[in-house]
């Protein structure tokens, strides 16, 4: 049955099953002050890296479903997990369904168009969650535009639980993150160049920085994902017309208020309210 989404410009969506899209969206607000924008957190939820295909597929459709309602004509998945598993298939099979004028986009292309001119040595690897790196889209999209890159991933299932349950700066994330690194760099010893294929995993940076040998460029995506945003809203005005600009930014979760406050206050560096809603 089609639904009827409300037809008014509205802001623009964020979504992550977590806290990980904070770093996104905290660099899209930097690039593109003007707009507004509703952020949801999928943190009842979380972590999405181990789930299967079905279950991050249904999780991320409800979640666009309800930033279309709540007036979203532009959704970021600002997950690379539900961007690796879930955004072919909602693009394909439910937006014709939803409203084929809306859009939903997500970060791994972003990412990899612009790894071509980073890796001078074209050994690339990727940290994601188990399920990006099961999912081989960074591989598979790195091939699309650059065949001669070769590219290895490890998968980093104990990162994201790490960043959810405040424990980013204790000294257990030391042991999991120095294990990773040094996995990913043993399966290819010509690696220059490490993607951080997760939105949770810049909230590790300082560990993280701790543990990457000199002469390996860390890539973070939030300022890629941002200045792709600002290209496609400049290529797209039909959609730069739909999307609100005030310059404001509410946030929505489905845990609860007080836990979702206090830890997003402190990656985003400033106090902000949320709201508690379900899916
Ligand atoms: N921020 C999500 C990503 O980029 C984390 C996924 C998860 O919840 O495991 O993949």
């Amino acid at each position: 049955m089609k639904q009827t989404l409300p037809s008014a410009a509205g802001p623009i969506g964020i979504f992550d099953s977590g806290y990980g899209g904070l770093t996104i969206l905290s660099k899209i607000r930097e690039a593109l002050p003007q707009y507004d924008y509703i952020y949801l957190g999928d943190n009842a939820r979380a972590p999405y890296g181990t789930r299967s295909f079905e279950i991050v597929y249904e999780f991320t459709l409800q979640a666009v479903t309800k930033l279309f309602e709540m007036g979203c004509h532009l959704v970021i998945l600002a997950c690379n997990t539900a961007s690796a598993k879930a955004l072919r298939n909602i693009q394909m099979n439910d937006l014709p369904r939803l409203d084929p004028m809306r859009r939903v986009l997500g970060v791994i292309r972003p990412t990899v168009e612009c790894i071509g001119s980073i890796t001078q040595s074209r050994h690339v690897g990727v940290l994601a969650t188990a399920g990006t790196i099961k999912s081989e889209s960074y591989p598979l999209e790195v091939h699309k535009l650059f065949p001669d890159i070769k590219v290895s991933g490890e998968a980093c299932p104990l990162w994201v639980s790490l960043v959810e349950n405040n424990e980013a700066q204790g000294e257990g994330s030391d042991y999991f993150i120095r294990k990773n690194i040094n996995n990913l760099l043993i399966k290819d010893t010509e690696i220059d160049t490490v993607i951080l294929g997760c939105t949770h995993f810049p909230l590790l940076l300082p560990k993280i920085q701790q543990y990457m040998p000199d002469g390996i460029t860390t890539v973070t995506q939030g300022e890629l994902v941002a200045d792709s945003l600002k290209d496609y809203l400049h290529r797209h005005p039909e959609m730069d017309r739909k999307c609100t600009k005030g310059g404001r930014c509410v946030y929505r979760t489905t845990e609860s208020e007080e836990k979702f406050t206090e830890s997003a206050s402190t990656f985003l560096n400033e106090s902000i309210r949320v709201e508690r809603i379900e899916l």
